[in-house]
């Protein structure tokens, strides 16, 4: 079976693509945006150059391909939308056989965060193209959600505006092994919750990581445009200002509080809880 995987340099696709690569059934192809030194991937795995941007590339890497990851794109959510357009067109165009795509937990046209509405949209675009498809909804990454809690560990305080708003998140690494498990069965035709083992507000993840830090951490509700206004002040370009705020507003609404099972249905194991990921960064 040949599977190619998108954003195969990123955190997320690189680990896909390890997982893929371990099996000896499956002829991996890493679809990057820049071509990649040859120590970067395993030796058995090729590599196409194709930028989300790019549709003539996106196409000739799809070539032969039964099954694709495909990992979401980033960045302002007009320019993530485009190339996730261009990489439907390019999977119908090329009778790709499968899509695993990644989505997100909050995927609704009704939500405020920003790319809860993209992955809506596309979802919807996948169904309407007729590839059949799995999709992946994963809850917001422990390593992403890290950034403030390391801020946090310098200061003591996590101020963010998430009100009561709970928190199923969920190690990367889970979603990777999600995305390979979807990609080397059949199209299931249905997205599955990727979800931590619990749901926690903030005031529960900041004590978690104060106890595993050995160190104080507190939360702080903070007003929205408080936030706003603080993160501002730190020169954060006003996209990230903008769909942070996006984010915190849907959590504030309790979008990601949602546990399922559905990771170990998938991969026989548990989700990864949130003090392991904290302690192995020490
Ligand atoms: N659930 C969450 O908490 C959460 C948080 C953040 C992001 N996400 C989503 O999850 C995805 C994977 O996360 P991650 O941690 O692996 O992110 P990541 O490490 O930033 O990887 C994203 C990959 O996308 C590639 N990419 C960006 N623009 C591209 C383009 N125009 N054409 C081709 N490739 C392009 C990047 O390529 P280069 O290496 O060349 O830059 C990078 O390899 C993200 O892209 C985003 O959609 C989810």
């Amino acid at each position: 079976m040949r599977i190619a995987v998108t954003g195969a340099a990123g955190s997320l696709g690189r680990r896909v693509v390890q997982l893929l690569a371990d099996r000896a059934d499956v002829d991996v192809v890493a679809m990057t945006r820049r071509k990649l030194p040859a120590e970067a991937v395993p030796p058995q795995v090729e590599v196409a150059v194709a930028d989300y941007a790019d549709p003539p590339a996106l196409r000739a890497a799809l070539k032969g391909v039964d099954t694709l990851v495909f990992v979401s794109s980033d960045g302002p959510d007009a320019r993530v939308l485009l190339h996730h357009r261009n990489v439907v067109a390019a999977v119908a165009a090329e009778r790709v056989g499968h899509v695993a795509a990644l989505s997100s937990v909050d995927a609704d046209m009704a939500s405020p965060f920003c790319y809860a509405v993209v992955n809506r949209l596309t979802e919807d675009l996948l169904l309407a193209s007729g590839v059949p498809c799995s999709f992946a909804r994963a809850s917001l990454y422990i390593e992403f959600f890290q950034a403030w809690l390391t801020e946090a560990r310098a200061t003591g305080q996590l101020r963010l505006p998430a009100a009561d708003g709970r928190i199923s998140l969920v190690a990367r690494e889970d979603v990777a092994r999600a995305l390979a498990a979807l990609a080397v069965g059949e199209p299931t035709g249905r997205h599955h919750d990727i979800t931590g083992a619990e749901s926690v507000d903030l005031a529960g993840i900041a004590s978690i990581a104060a106890e595993v830090w050995e160190t104080p951490v507190a939360y702080v509700d903070i007003p929205a445009d408080t936030y706003c206004a603080e993160t501002a002040a730190t020169g954060l370009d006003p996209w990230w200002l903008y769909a942070f705020s996006s984010m915190f507003a849907s959590v504030r609404e309790q979008r990601w509080d949602r546990v399922r099972n559905d990771y170990t249905q998938l991969t026989s194991r548990s989700p990864i809880a949130l003090r392991d990921v904290l302690s192995a960064y020490g």
